[in-house]
């Protein structure tokens, strides 16, 4: 846009209509995405790290094992598209990565905080918040070491302008909840830590902005209560469940981790004024997909689609693409017929089909604050 014209457009609309500022202001050209997180944004790290996610996974769009926990894409991979970016690569895939237009620093199991379990322990991965920091560091400073050296390093790795103009994403912390859960904490124990987690977030956004970044998408945690790993595995009283069957206990101590988490960003925007951050409430898509799960046109929102069978299609044990012994009977975490009437993927993670509504319902702002479009995310209100 001519930025005469541009002008005149933000001085009309200022002074008429106020909220029409955003709708009219130009789209942010990212020219490249960074990525923190877990699972729900894992496009190969845990997998580099720990062997393939096997198959199933990856059978519906990238017909083989993708480094992901899913049937297909993530909301992520749908954030790239949209971008018009490329699938983003692990920053641990030491073959076949391309990093010119980001980079993913998420392996599944990650956690804000660095747990003081092993991965073999609890399936947690070392790789928490912090050490995803160390690994952008690096790869931020040696990436231009090397891109100066130019050829083949041009075509693989990020110009230098690009880590003050790429959009930071963020999908991390539900991990931290369902470890204290596992450790037979209560819910009063989990919430106790919570604050911890905020400083331990807000001090990696402030190492992330010290390096140039200014554009923050922050996902809040998911309602995890309805998910079929925790309905299987923490010891459930009828009275915890609320009317679409999640244990509304544990989705509490979720929602008191996103209060937070918003009241984190409203102090991180106090702090770094020439930053955008935008905090986008995933929780009540991924919950209003659950709860009009047939409305939308899927079923049975609470039971895996790749599993060995059972109430919830999940056993701890045997998880989707394996094989294993439950109750003396020979069992394989198989896929269901059809994942894409599928919300739940393996029991912890989403299909490609719930991951698609998610990144429809988000995509737009509607679930930000502030309601900035995903491609306008660099402009702060
Ligand atoms: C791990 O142990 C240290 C030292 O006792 C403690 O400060 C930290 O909070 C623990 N981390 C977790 C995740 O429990
Ligand atoms: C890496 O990806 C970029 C953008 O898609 C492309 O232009 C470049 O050629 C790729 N690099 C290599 C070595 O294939
Ligand atoms: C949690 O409690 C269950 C049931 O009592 C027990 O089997 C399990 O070993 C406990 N886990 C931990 C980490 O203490
Ligand atoms: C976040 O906190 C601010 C300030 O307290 C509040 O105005 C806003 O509604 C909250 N946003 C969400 C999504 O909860």
């Amino acid at each position: 846009m001519d930025s005469t014209l541009f002008f005149l457009t933000l001085t009309i609309s200022v002074s008429s209509v106020p909220w029409l500022v955003l709708a009219t202001a130009t789209s942010c050209d990212f020219p490249a995405i960074f990525n923190f997180g877990d699972s729900n944004s894992d496009t190969g790290g845990l997998s580099a790290v720990y062997g393939q996610a096997p198959p199933p996974n990856g059978e519906t769009f990238f017909h083989k094992p993708a480094g992901r926990y899913s049937d297909g894409r993530l909301v992520i991979d749908f954030m790239a598209e949209r971008l018009g970016l490329p699938y983003l690569s692990a920053y641990l895939d030491a073959v076949g990565s391309n990093f010119t237009h980001g980079a993913n620093f998420a392996t599944a199991g990650s956690t804000i905080r660095p747990q003081n379990t092993t991965f073999q322990q609890t399936g947690y991965s070392p790789i928490s918040l912090n050490i995803q920091f160390y690994e952008f560091n690096d790869f931020h400073r040696r990436s231009q070491t090397y891109r100066n050296q130019g050829g083949v390093f041009e075509k693989l790795l990020p110009k230098e302008e690009f880590f003050s103009r790429a959009l930071y994403t963020f999908d991390i912390g539900q991990n931290d909840l369902t470890a204290g859960y596992f450790l037979n904490m209560s819910g009063d124990q989990v919430r106790a830590y919570v604050p911890d987690l905020m400083n331990q977030f807000k001090t990696i956004i402030q190492y992330v902005y010290d390096q140039g970044g200014r554009s923050f998408w922050i996902h809040n945690t998911g309602p995890v209560a309805c998910l079929p790993y925790i309905l299987d595995r923490l010891p459930i009283t009828a009275g915890q469940v609320d009317h679409i069957g999640c244990v509304g206990p544990v989705n509490d101590v979720a929602k008191y981790f996103n209060t937070k988490l918003n009241e984190t960003v409203v102090e991180l925007r106090k702090q770094f004024p020439l930053a955008a951050i935008t905090y986008v409430d995933v929780y009540s898509v991924k919950y209003t997909l659950i709860s009009k799960a047939k409305e939308l046109g899927f079923v049975e929102p609470l039971k895996a689609c790749c599993g060995p069978g059972g109430k919830y299609n999940y056993n701890v044990k045997v998880g989707c693409g394996w094989k294993g012994v439950v109750d003396g009977r020979e069992v394989e975490g198989t896929s269901c017929k059809d994942p894409t009437v599928k919300i739940n993927w393996d029991g912890i993670h989403y299909t490609e089909a719930a991951n698609k509504w998610v990144f429809d319902q988000i995509v737009g702002g509607a679930f930000s604050d502030p309601p900035v479009p995903l491609a306008m995310a660099c402009h702060r209100q």
